[in-house]
């Protein structure tokens, strides 16, 4: 029997990279585990090997940082073994745009987008010549939704959201399978980070529900998985909208409604 592939999970320090972590375990994928909180990491690797039988390598990494970053990155292109990526890590700011510092607004993008999007690039390349493999992308609701508030941690979702999708346009023909997972709110640690109260908040899903769900959709090589939507219809509405104006983007002349000022 040929081996599984290896599956690197960032943010697999708590929440639901580590449900990640404890589900491929069980499947029966060695890991590599990516996080800041090398302790935490250590212990679920010593779990997962006593649990499941399984070998799972850690890299200290804070993936914010362009030295530690590069290590991950490495990894991602030297390392045949590793055949999914779950771009995980991730974290949302306290406050609003108003009181966000553009310091802390550029170190949530380098989180959320940047680093999501090297590593992406560093795995796809050896996927695409392999002809097989996967990257799982966690996106956000909130990427869909500017109402709730959250607007820089919402917009960096709605990159991955896309990022995904042309990922899929691009990959998929090669073998690649790409999959974009919406979680809404779920029971983790980013929103005492984040300096929210989860337990003040209702509809709140639990971790474990959220990845089996996830995984549903995965083995199905579903694009786009929102585990807590009920009506699927609705996503592939919003989408065939979307999909209806692209005929209509490329004109020589402005939309008669702009042709007169006032
Ligand atoms: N929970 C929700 O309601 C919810 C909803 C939608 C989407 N999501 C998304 O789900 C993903 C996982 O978040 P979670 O909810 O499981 O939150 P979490 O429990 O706070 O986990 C976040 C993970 O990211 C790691 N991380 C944070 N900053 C990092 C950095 N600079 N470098 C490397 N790793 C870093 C953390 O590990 P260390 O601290 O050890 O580095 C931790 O393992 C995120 O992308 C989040 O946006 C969550």
């Amino acid at each position: 029997m040929t081996k599984k592939p290896s599956v690197l999970i960032t943010g697999a320090s708590s929440g639901i990279g580590t449900v990640y972590a404890e589900r491929f375990a069980a499947r029966g994928h060695d890991l590599v585990l990516v996080a800041r909180d090398d302790a935490r990491l250590k212990a679920l690797a010593e779990r997962l090997a006593r649990d499941h039988g399984v070998a799972s390598d850690i890299i200290k990494a804070d993936l914010t940082v362009p030295a530690d970053l590069a290590v991950v990155e490495a990894r991602l292109k030297d390392d045949a073994r590793i055949g999914v990526l779950v771009n995980n890590a991730g974290a949302a700011l306290p406050g609003s745009f108003l009181t966000q510092s553009a310091d802390d607004v550029a170190s949530l993008i380098s989180l959320n987008v940047t680093s999501l999007t090297r590593l992406a690039s560093a795995v796809a390349p050896r996927l695409a010549k392999a002809g097989e493999g996967a990257i799982i992308n966690i996106a956000s609701v909130v990427g869909l939704a500017p109402e709730l508030g959250l607007t820089v941690y919402g917009a960096t979702k709605a990159f991955v959201l896309y990022l995904s999708q042309g990922l899929q346009l691009e990959l998929g023909p090669k073998g690649v399978y790409v999959q974009a997972v919406l979680p809404a709110a779920t029971r983790t640690e980013i929103w005492e980070r984040s300096g929210r109260d989860v337990n003040t908040m209702s509809g709140v899903m639990d971790t474990q529900e959220l990845v089996d769900a996830a995984l549903v959709g995965f083995d199905r090589r579903e694009a786009i998985t929102i585990p807590p939507l009920p009506d699927a219809d609705q996503w592939t509405a919003l989408n065939s909208a979307r999909q209806a104006m692209l005929p209509n983007f490329g004109q020589e002349h402005a939309a008669e409604r702009y042709r007169k000022a006032g």
